[in-house]
Protein backbone atom coordinates (compact mmCIF):
# COMPACT_ATOMS: atom_id res chain seq x y z
CA UNK A 1 0.00 0.00 0.00
CA UNK A 2 2.89 2.17 -0.41
CA UNK A 3 2.50 5.45 -1.65
CA UNK A 4 -1.07 6.25 -1.61
CA UNK A 5 -2.20 9.20 -0.86
CA UNK A 6 -5.04 9.38 1.97
CA UNK A 7 -7.84 11.21 1.52
CA UNK A 8 -9.72 9.33 -0.63
CA UNK A 9 -13.13 6.91 0.06
CA UNK A 10 -11.62 3.46 2.11
CA UNK A 11 -15.11 2.61 3.01
CA UNK A 12 -17.61 -0.05 1.00
CA UNK A 13 -20.70 2.52 1.98
CA UNK A 14 -21.68 3.31 -1.48
CA UNK A 15 -23.61 0.43 -3.24
CA UNK A 16 -21.32 1.26 -6.24
CA UNK A 17 -18.23 0.82 -4.67
CA UNK A 18 -15.44 -1.28 -5.89
CA UNK A 19 -12.88 -1.54 -3.80
CA UNK A 20 -8.84 -2.09 -5.20
CA UNK A 21 -6.34 -4.48 -3.48
CA UNK A 22 -3.90 -1.26 -3.73
CA UNK A 23 -5.94 1.31 -2.28
CA UNK A 24 -7.60 3.96 -4.83
CA UNK A 25 -11.43 3.16 -5.32
CA UNK A 26 -14.37 3.83 -7.03
CA UNK A 27 -16.94 5.78 -5.04
CA UNK A 28 -19.59 6.34 -6.66
CA UNK A 29 -20.83 7.06 -10.99
CA UNK A 30 -21.23 11.15 -10.10
CA UNK A 31 -19.19 12.13 -12.85
CA UNK A 32 -20.01 8.92 -15.01
CA UNK A 33 -19.86 9.54 -18.78
CA UNK A 34 -17.66 12.89 -18.27
CA UNK A 35 -14.13 13.76 -19.60
CA UNK A 36 -11.68 15.55 -17.16
CA UNK A 37 -8.28 17.06 -18.12
CA UNK A 38 -6.17 18.20 -14.95
CA UNK A 39 -2.94 19.49 -15.83
CA UNK A 40 0.09 18.95 -13.26
CA UNK A 41 -1.43 15.68 -12.76
CA UNK A 42 1.65 13.66 -11.86
CA UNK A 43 2.04 14.88 -8.21
CA UNK A 44 0.92 16.89 -5.11
CA UNK A 45 -2.60 18.81 -5.92
CA UNK A 46 -3.17 17.97 -9.48
CA UNK A 47 -2.79 14.12 -8.92
CA UNK A 48 -5.04 14.64 -5.80
CA UNK A 49 -7.74 16.38 -7.79
CA UNK A 50 -6.97 13.46 -11.05
CA UNK A 51 -7.25 10.44 -8.55
CA UNK A 52 -10.16 12.19 -7.10
CA UNK A 53 -12.35 12.68 -9.60
CA UNK A 54 -11.61 9.20 -11.33
CA UNK A 55 -13.14 7.66 -7.80
CA UNK A 56 -16.00 9.77 -8.72
CA UNK A 57 -16.74 7.43 -12.26
CA UNK A 58 -14.99 10.32 -14.71
CA UNK A 59 -13.04 9.86 -17.39
CA UNK A 60 -9.48 11.87 -16.41
CA UNK A 61 -6.57 13.08 -18.82
CA UNK A 62 -3.27 13.14 -16.73
CA UNK A 63 -1.48 16.12 -18.20
CA UNK A 64 2.54 16.93 -17.41
CA UNK A 65 5.81 16.71 -18.93
CA UNK A 66 6.84 13.48 -16.81
CA UNK A 67 5.71 10.39 -18.10
CA UNK A 68 6.77 8.59 -15.58
CA UNK A 69 5.22 10.43 -12.76
CA UNK A 70 1.88 10.35 -14.61
CA UNK A 71 2.49 6.58 -14.73
CA UNK A 72 2.71 6.67 -10.73
CA UNK A 73 0.09 8.49 -10.67
CA UNK A 74 -2.00 6.32 -12.55
CA UNK A 75 -0.76 2.81 -11.09
CA UNK A 76 -2.77 3.95 -7.73
CA UNK A 77 -6.02 3.05 -9.05
CA UNK A 78 -4.88 -0.28 -10.05
CA UNK A 79 -4.59 -2.39 -13.06
CA UNK A 80 -7.70 -1.21 -14.51
CA UNK A 81 -6.74 2.25 -16.35
CA UNK A 82 -9.22 2.30 -18.55
CA UNK A 83 -10.45 5.78 -17.38
CA UNK A 84 -7.16 6.65 -16.90
CA UNK A 85 -5.20 8.80 -20.37
CA UNK A 86 -1.39 9.53 -19.54
CA UNK A 87 -0.73 12.66 -22.49
CA UNK A 88 3.21 14.11 -21.55
CA UNK A 89 2.86 17.36 -22.57
CA UNK A 90 4.79 20.63 -22.29
CA UNK A 91 2.24 23.46 -21.72
CA UNK A 92 4.04 26.03 -22.18
CA UNK A 93 4.36 24.96 -25.84
CA UNK A 94 1.78 25.53 -28.19
CA UNK A 95 2.53 22.40 -29.93
CA UNK A 96 1.67 20.29 -26.99
CA UNK A 97 -1.54 23.04 -26.13
CA UNK A 98 -2.52 21.53 -29.98
CA UNK A 99 -2.20 17.60 -29.34
CA UNK A 100 -4.26 17.77 -26.28
CA UNK A 101 -6.77 19.65 -28.20
CA UNK A 102 -6.93 16.72 -31.05
CA UNK A 103 -6.24 13.84 -28.91
CA UNK A 104 -9.31 15.40 -27.02
CA UNK A 105 -11.26 15.04 -30.03
CA UNK A 106 -10.24 11.89 -31.64
CA UNK A 107 -10.48 9.95 -28.75
CA UNK A 108 -13.48 11.55 -26.37
CA UNK A 109 -15.10 13.93 -28.31
CA UNK A 110 -16.08 16.32 -25.79
CA UNK A 111 -14.53 17.89 -22.25
CA UNK A 112 -16.80 18.26 -19.34
CA UNK A 113 -14.21 19.68 -16.62
CA UNK A 114 -10.66 21.45 -17.10
CA UNK A 115 -8.44 21.66 -14.17
CA UNK A 116 -5.49 23.91 -14.39
CA UNK A 117 -2.88 22.69 -11.54
CA UNK A 118 0.63 23.01 -13.40
CA UNK A 119 2.59 25.11 -12.28
CA UNK A 120 6.09 26.09 -11.36
CA UNK A 121 7.33 28.94 -8.33
CA UNK A 122 10.58 30.52 -8.57
CA UNK A 123 11.46 32.66 -4.97
CA UNK A 124 13.49 35.90 -4.65
CA UNK A 125 13.22 39.44 -3.57
CA UNK A 126 11.94 42.14 -6.30
CA UNK A 127 15.00 43.96 -5.93
CA UNK A 128 17.15 40.49 -6.91
CA UNK A 129 15.19 38.29 -8.58
CA UNK A 130 15.81 36.80 -12.37
CA UNK A 131 13.79 38.22 -15.00
CA UNK A 132 14.51 34.96 -16.97
CA UNK A 133 12.48 33.10 -13.56
CA UNK A 134 9.75 35.81 -14.32
CA UNK A 135 9.57 35.03 -17.51
CA UNK A 136 9.44 31.04 -16.59
CA UNK A 137 6.42 31.61 -14.01
CA UNK A 138 4.39 33.89 -16.29
CA UNK A 139 4.74 31.19 -19.45
CA UNK A 140 3.61 28.56 -17.32
CA UNK A 141 1.32 30.14 -14.98
CA UNK A 142 -0.44 32.43 -16.67
CA UNK A 143 0.05 31.83 -20.76
CA UNK A 144 -0.30 28.03 -20.44
CA UNK A 145 -3.76 28.45 -18.67
CA UNK A 146 -4.50 30.87 -21.23
CA UNK A 147 -3.89 28.95 -24.34
CA UNK A 148 -5.14 25.83 -23.11
CA UNK A 149 -8.67 27.07 -22.07
CA UNK A 150 -9.11 29.22 -25.26
CA UNK A 151 -8.07 25.64 -27.48
CA UNK A 152 -11.03 23.26 -25.31
CA UNK A 153 -13.28 26.13 -24.96
CA UNK A 154 -15.66 24.62 -28.02
CA UNK A 155 -15.67 21.31 -26.22
CA UNK A 156 -16.48 23.06 -22.57
CA UNK A 157 -19.04 25.21 -24.21
CA UNK A 158 -20.38 22.38 -26.08
CA UNK A 159 -20.92 20.43 -22.60
CA UNK A 160 -21.32 22.77 -20.88
CA UNK A 161 -18.73 22.26 -18.70
CA UNK A 162 -16.55 23.98 -15.81
CA UNK A 163 -13.07 25.43 -15.30
CA UNK A 164 -10.74 25.53 -12.31
CA UNK A 165 -7.93 27.32 -12.04
CA UNK A 166 -5.81 26.19 -9.14
CA UNK A 167 -4.26 29.46 -7.64
CA UNK A 168 -2.74 30.20 -4.47
CA UNK A 169 -3.40 32.49 -1.31
CA UNK A 170 -0.78 34.89 -2.75
CA UNK A 171 -2.85 35.09 -5.62
CA UNK A 172 -5.00 37.75 -2.96
CA UNK A 173 -2.41 38.75 -1.28
CA UNK A 174 1.14 39.06 -2.38
CA UNK A 175 3.95 38.16 0.51
CA UNK A 176 7.76 39.04 0.77
CA UNK A 177 9.74 37.23 -1.52
CA UNK A 178 7.77 35.92 -4.34
CA UNK A 179 6.56 38.42 -5.88
CA UNK A 180 6.87 37.78 -9.74
CA UNK A 181 5.20 34.34 -8.23
CA UNK A 182 2.37 36.31 -7.00
CA UNK A 183 2.37 38.29 -9.99
CA UNK A 184 1.45 35.22 -12.08
CA UNK A 185 -0.84 34.48 -9.54
CA UNK A 186 -2.77 37.78 -9.50
CA UNK A 187 -3.14 37.57 -13.34
CA UNK A 188 -4.11 33.94 -13.20
CA UNK A 189 -7.14 35.38 -10.85
CA UNK A 190 -7.55 38.24 -13.61
CA UNK A 191 -8.05 35.63 -16.22
CA UNK A 192 -10.41 33.42 -14.33
CA UNK A 193 -12.50 36.67 -13.41
CA UNK A 194 -12.90 37.75 -17.20
CA UNK A 195 -13.30 34.12 -18.05
CA UNK A 196 -16.45 34.00 -16.21
CA UNK A 197 -18.43 37.23 -17.31
CA UNK A 198 -17.81 36.01 -20.57
CA UNK A 199 -19.31 31.86 -19.76
CA UNK A 200 -21.43 31.97 -17.51
CA UNK A 201 -23.99 32.90 -20.07
CA UNK A 202 -23.09 29.50 -21.73
CA UNK A 203 -23.47 27.62 -18.86
CA UNK A 204 -19.93 27.14 -17.81
CA UNK A 205 -18.39 27.49 -14.51
CA UNK A 206 -15.40 28.67 -13.00
CA UNK A 207 -13.83 28.84 -9.98
CA UNK A 208 -10.58 29.69 -8.46
CA UNK A 209 -9.30 27.74 -5.49
CA UNK A 210 -6.84 30.29 -3.47
CA UNK A 211 -4.82 27.32 -1.18
CA UNK A 212 -2.04 28.27 1.42
CA UNK A 213 0.23 25.70 2.25
CA UNK A 214 -0.25 22.33 0.76
CA UNK A 215 1.91 19.24 1.44
CA UNK A 216 3.31 18.53 -1.93
CA UNK A 217 6.94 17.81 -3.16
CA UNK A 218 7.28 21.47 -4.40
CA UNK A 219 6.66 22.84 -0.76
CA UNK A 220 8.77 20.26 0.59
CA UNK A 221 11.65 21.52 -1.86
CA UNK A 222 10.38 25.15 -0.88
CA UNK A 223 11.28 24.36 3.12
CA UNK A 224 14.62 22.92 2.64
CA UNK A 225 15.36 26.12 0.32
CA UNK A 226 14.53 27.72 2.80
CA UNK A 227 16.52 25.67 5.60
CA UNK A 228 13.66 25.25 7.11
CA UNK A 229 11.87 21.94 9.24
CA UNK A 230 9.74 20.09 6.95
CA UNK A 231 6.63 18.86 9.03
CA UNK A 232 4.06 18.21 6.24
CA UNK A 233 1.63 17.60 8.48
CA UNK A 234 0.75 20.87 10.18
CA UNK A 235 -0.19 21.88 5.88
CA UNK A 236 -3.15 21.26 4.00
CA UNK A 237 -3.33 17.91 2.13
CA UNK A 238 -3.79 17.76 -1.18
CA UNK A 239 -6.35 15.53 -0.47
CA UNK A 240 -8.00 18.75 1.18
CA UNK A 241 -7.91 20.59 -1.87
CA UNK A 242 -9.31 18.07 -3.94
CA UNK A 243 -11.97 17.39 -1.72
CA UNK A 244 -13.29 21.20 -1.88
CA UNK A 245 -13.00 21.45 -5.39
CA UNK A 246 -14.61 17.80 -5.91
CA UNK A 247 -17.73 19.19 -3.52
CA UNK A 248 -17.91 22.84 -5.78
CA UNK A 249 -17.62 20.87 -9.07
CA UNK A 250 -20.48 18.64 -7.48
CA UNK A 251 -22.83 21.27 -6.87
CA UNK A 252 -26.32 21.61 -9.01
CA UNK A 253 -26.08 23.66 -11.70
CA UNK A 254 -27.99 26.48 -10.21
CA UNK A 255 -24.71 27.32 -8.28
CA UNK A 256 -21.73 28.70 -8.93
CA UNK A 257 -18.80 29.06 -6.47
CA UNK A 258 -16.44 31.85 -8.34
CA UNK A 259 -13.48 31.92 -5.34
CA UNK A 260 -12.54 29.52 -2.80
CA UNK A 261 -10.03 30.16 -0.07
CA UNK A 262 -8.70 27.24 2.11
CA UNK A 263 -5.95 27.29 4.59
CA UNK A 264 -4.24 24.86 7.00
CA UNK A 265 -6.04 24.87 10.35
CA UNK A 266 -3.01 25.10 12.28
CA UNK A 267 -1.32 27.97 10.99
CA UNK A 268 2.41 27.38 11.68
CA UNK A 269 4.00 29.90 9.02
N1 LIG B 1 1.88 23.34 -2.65
C1 LIG B 1 1.45 24.51 -2.19
O1 LIG B 1 1.74 24.89 -1.05
C2 LIG B 1 0.54 25.36 -3.04
C3 LIG B 1 -0.07 26.45 -2.42
C4 LIG B 1 -0.88 27.28 -3.17
C5 LIG B 1 -1.08 27.02 -4.50
N2 LIG B 1 -0.48 25.97 -5.11
C6 LIG B 1 -0.73 25.77 -6.54
O2 LIG B 1 -1.15 24.45 -6.78
C7 LIG B 1 -0.71 24.02 -8.06
C8 LIG B 1 -0.04 22.67 -7.91
O3 LIG B 1 1.05 22.82 -7.02
P1 LIG B 1 1.74 21.59 -6.27
O4 LIG B 1 2.21 22.09 -4.98
O5 LIG B 1 0.85 20.42 -6.35
O6 LIG B 1 3.04 21.47 -7.16
P2 LIG B 1 3.80 20.24 -7.79
O7 LIG B 1 3.71 19.02 -6.98
O8 LIG B 1 5.13 20.78 -8.15
O9 LIG B 1 2.94 19.99 -9.11
C9 LIG B 1 2.99 20.85 -10.19
C10 LIG B 1 2.91 20.01 -11.43
O10 LIG B 1 2.91 20.84 -12.58
C11 LIG B 1 3.59 20.15 -13.61
N3 LIG B 1 4.12 21.15 -14.54
C12 LIG B 1 4.95 22.17 -14.27
N4 LIG B 1 5.24 22.84 -15.39
C13 LIG B 1 4.58 22.22 -16.40
C14 LIG B 1 4.50 22.43 -17.80
N5 LIG B 1 5.16 23.41 -18.40
N6 LIG B 1 3.73 21.60 -18.54
C15 LIG B 1 3.06 20.59 -17.95
N7 LIG B 1 3.09 20.34 -16.63
C16 LIG B 1 3.86 21.14 -15.86
C17 LIG B 1 4.70 19.38 -12.89
O11 LIG B 1 5.01 18.15 -13.53
P3 LIG B 1 6.25 18.01 -14.53
O12 LIG B 1 7.42 18.66 -13.85
O13 LIG B 1 6.38 16.55 -14.74
O14 LIG B 1 5.80 18.73 -15.73
C18 LIG B 1 4.06 19.05 -11.55
O15 LIG B 1 3.54 17.72 -11.51
C19 LIG B 1 0.23 25.11 -8.59
O16 LIG B 1 -0.42 25.85 -9.57
C20 LIG B 1 0.51 25.98 -7.37
O17 LIG B 1 0.67 27.33 -7.72
C21 LIG B 1 0.33 25.12 -4.41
Amino acid sequence: MADIPDGYASTSSASTTTAHPRGIQRVDGFFEGQVAVVTGAGSGIGRAVALSLWSRGAQVCLIGRTQSKLEKAARMVGDDTTRLAIWPVDLTDEKGIALIKSRLLTTYGRLDMLVHCAGVIHTGAVETASPREFDAQYRANVFAPFCLTQAVLPFLKAAPGQIVFVNSSVGLTASRDLGQYAATQHALKALADSLRAEVNQCGIRVLSVHPGRTATPRQAQLYAMRDQEYKPELLLQPEDVAAIILAALSLPRTAEVTDLAIRPLLKSY
